[in-house]
């Protein structure tokens, strides 16, 4: 039921409204003056407030900038006197809704009423959706390679340099680029997604640039591509080491020129879409094998980010799960379930190879699976059995056949590294001192393999 509250000395002002509220189907309550208004206002939400402009003791438009400091979002309608227009105005430009004069019209404050009435539950809808939409975007993670990764988003979204995430399945390369694009001053435009694994390879041109009518069979009238639909906004070319070399060299020249044409199209269309692309695959490998053009590579990579998997920040484990848990149980309409510490462990006892993606399904598949309140050890005994071995190297998966023993040695190194940072919390000479090797050295190997250093200078201190 939507709630009034009304503020009026006068006796009768305040049961003759509020007998037509609560005719209207609204809850009411009514105070006699300013001080006992915001006192409710400790105690119980409102969503409206109609207030009267002079009250004996503290008036109405102190009452109301009081409101505001408080942030109290009910929407305000003043009562006004005779010759009191002045008040009212003042009180409209410190964000009162609306006001009506006195003598009262029952009709008029009515109307008025059910306009603020309309106004509080449009900016409640707004902020809960844009609520929803935060959350859904947030990067959650309190480790020291998020807050890196986090940084990392930071400063590059603001440009509009071409920024290539790589990083295993499920690691959150979809959600550093959606944030890329609200962090940037795009952020108003299109957020194009392509995803070019699951287009079908005689498709895949048509999709990017659109074609004309009759560029080919099936092509029945003229169709926009995804390069025009993010014009003046991202376009996200997920998967992007699944592309033939044939789409690569058309997206290269899209890259080069800013023009593409439309298949079977004669016409050269300018677009300004900045280019976020995202892979998977080790794409130097790619090279090498001559799946994947150097030249592209190069004109994309321009930002490089690396989305780490999940075992190589074990603090982000329970923080990820709890923040699924509520989301979930938000979206599902139940109470969220906490996890007992046995659970706990078990969740950071496993490697996580689908990383992220992996641990939302679980948390969805034990919110609809476990009844009560409590997930226990034995709810997640199946982790375990899964498991190949534990948080070790060796027993991780063997990578693709391609991959030569320079290369291993490589990630097994870049690996290493981050962990012993992420161990240090990010402090240089602590993290060269455990990898016994010189400050000078660990900076060098870092930018080789494009690790951003912390920003913090203060690694010196307990050195
Ligand atoms: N740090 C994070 N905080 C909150 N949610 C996250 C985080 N990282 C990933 N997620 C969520 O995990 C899921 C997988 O993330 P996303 O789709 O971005 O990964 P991806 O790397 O693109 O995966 P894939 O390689 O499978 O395409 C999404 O639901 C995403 O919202
Ligand atoms: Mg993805």
């Amino acid at each position: 039921m939507p709630s009034l509250l009304i503020v009026d000395d006068e006796p009768g002002v305040r049961s003759a409204l509020g007998g037509v509220f609560r005719d209207e189907g609204y809850d009411v309550d009514a105070v006699e003056s300013g001080e006992a208004c915001l006192e409710r206002l400790t105690r119980q939400v409102y969503d409206v407030i109609v207030l009267d402009i002079w009250l004996p003791g503290m008036d109405g438009l102190a009452t109301l900038a009081r409101m505001r400091e408080r942030q109290v979002d009910a929407q305000v309608v003043m009562i006004s006197g005779h010759g009191n227009i002045e008040s009212a105005v003042r009180a409209i430009k410190m964000g009162a809704f609306d006001f009506v004069e006195k003598p009262l019209s029952l009709e008029k404050t009515v109307l008025v009423v059910r306009n603020a009435m309309r106004q509080r539950r449009l900016e409640a809808e707004n902020q809960a959706l844009r609520a929803r939409v935060d959350a859904q975007y947030t990067m959650v993670g309190e480790s020291y390679l998020m807050a890196q990764l986090r940084e990392q988003v930071a400063m590059a979204a603001p440009t509009n340099g071409r920024v290539l995430i790589f990083g295993e399945n499920g690691t959150g390369k979809e959600l550093v680029a959606r944030n890329i694009h609200l962090l940037s001053r795009r952020r108003a435009g299109p957020f194009v997604e392509v995803n070019c694994a699951a287009i079908p390879e005689e498709l895949i041109e048509s999709e990017l640039f659109g074609h004309v009518r009759g560029a080919f069979t099936g092509a029945v009238s003229d169709r926009r591509g995804k390069f025009e639909a993010a014009h003046g906004g991202t376009i996200f070319l997920d998967e992007i080491g699944d592309m033939s070399l044939k789409t690569q060299a058309k997206v290269l020249r899209v890259l080069q020129e800013q023009v593409m044409d439309a298949v079977g199209g004669s016409a050269r269309i300018k677009v300004d879409a900045r280019v976020l692309a995202a892979t998977n695959k080790d794409l130097p490998v790619e090279i090498r094998a001559g799946r994947f053009r150097e030249d592209l590579y190069f004109r994309l990579n321009v930002v490089p980010i690396f989305v780490p998997p999940l075992r190589d920040r074990q603090e982000d484990i329970l923080v990820l799960a709890d923040h699924f848990m509520a989301m979930l149980a938000r979206e599902y309409g139940r109470r969220p379930k906490s996890f007992d510490p046995d659970a706990v462990s078990a969740l950071r006892r496993y490697p996580w190879p689908g990383n992220v993606r992996e641990l939302r399904n679980l948390v969805e598949r034990l919110m609809i699976m476990v009844p009560g309140d409590r997930i226990a050890g034995r709810d997640l005994t199946f982790l375990d059995q899964g498991m190949v071995g534990g948080m070790d190297t060796a027993a991780r998966p063997m990578p693709a056949s391609s991959t030569s023993l320079h290369d291993a040695r490589d990630q097994f190194e870049r690996d290493y590294i981050l962990r012993a940072l992420a161990v240090q919390q990010g402090n240089i000479s602590r993290t060269a001192d455990m990898l016994g090797i010189e400050r000078s050295n660990l900076y060098r190997k870092m930018r080789g393999f494009g690790i951003a250093p912390p920003r913090r200078i203060d690694d010196d201190e307990n050195a």
